[in-house]
């Protein structure tokens, strides 16, 4: 059965006591199937697995939905018995006594694609991952491929930082059609949802295979161009995966093309691979 923990202190004194490989599973509650994916990620390489449940308030704007973010503490227990030893979900309040709390700035890669829509975003979320890996030391811990910027973030995080964390990314799970599997495909309608295809039928053409940068770009643009009232694009560009600087004509290595665009109002991101060379 696994056990809830809510305060610091108790989670520090349990994991003093474990022996083994432990794992954490960040989350923010409200678990569905692709969390359930990442314990099992998680759980095939660790001994004791422990997952985290917090809405994290540093990471919401001001006009964003921190109050209304679902939360359900109890459904979340459930679904995790049987696969997490450990759920540790501490209040707002446990996690940050300070009225003004120090955060990490985690500098131009907060501040671009994903972070330029959500100002301030990348920041609290590494502020929490910090105080998450710090609190409880794991050996390893599992983030999904799909939030391709966030993984980038947390990686130079432990690198930055010197955690001893093991940062295993967990692959983007994909419905029969490539649709990448998203709580916010339930807005979509059937057309919306074909429309929605636009963005791994896009990565699906470029991914797996090798591509000269000039050609890589030029696609992008091609894409991008597109853009019409049923598929809007936000951005498709081709990064460099640690610094999710787009790539210029002369880049050869390995590349993230990252895609994002509003279907029927919904906003929607998607993520793939890519060897740049000749
Ligand atoms: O991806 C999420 O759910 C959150 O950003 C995370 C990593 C749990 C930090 O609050």
């Amino acid at each position: 059965m696994t056990r809830l923990i809510t305060t610091i202190a108790e989670m520090r004194d349990i994991r003093a006591s474990l022996t083994g490989r432990v794992g954490l599973v960040p989350t923010m509650g409200s678990l569905h199937d692709g969390h359930l994916t990442l314990m099992r990620r998680a759980r095939e390489q660790s001994d004791v697995l422990i997952v985290s449940d917090f809405v994290n308030p540093l990471q919401f704007g001001p006009n964003e939905d921190y109050d209304r973010y679902p939360r359900d503490l109890d459904g979340d227990l459930a679904k995790v018995d049987g696969l997490a030893d450990y759920l540790f979900a501490p209040s707002a309040e446990e996690m940050y006594p300070a009225e003004e709390p120090f955060q990490v700035d985690v500098g131009r890669i907060g501040t671009v694609f994903e972070g330029a829509m959500r100002p301030g975003h990348f920041n609290g979320v590494a502020t929490v991952v910090l105080k998450l890996f710090t609190i409880i030391r794991p050996d390893i811990a599992v983030f999904g491929q799909k939030d391709a910027q966030q993984l980038a973030v947390i990686r130079r995080l432990v690198r930055d930082f010197n955690v001893p964390v093991d940062i295993i990314p967990a692959p983007i799970s994909r419905e029969g059609s490539g649709l990448a599997r998203s709580s916010r495909n339930a807005y979509l309608d059937e057309d919306g949802r074909w429309h929605a295809l636009a963005l791994s039928g896009l990565l699906k053409d470029l991914s797996g295979r090798r591509m000269p940068a000039p050609e890589l770009l030029h696609a992008l643009e091609q894409a991008r161009a597109t853009s019409s009232t049923d598929v809007q694009w936000d951005y498709a560009e081709a990064v460099d995966p640690a610094t999710f600087e787009p790539i210029d004509s002369s880049f050869t290595g390995d590349a993230v093309v990252i895609v994002a665009a509003r279907v029927q109002g919904v906003r929607l991101l998607d993520n793939a691979e890519i060897t740049v060379g000749t």
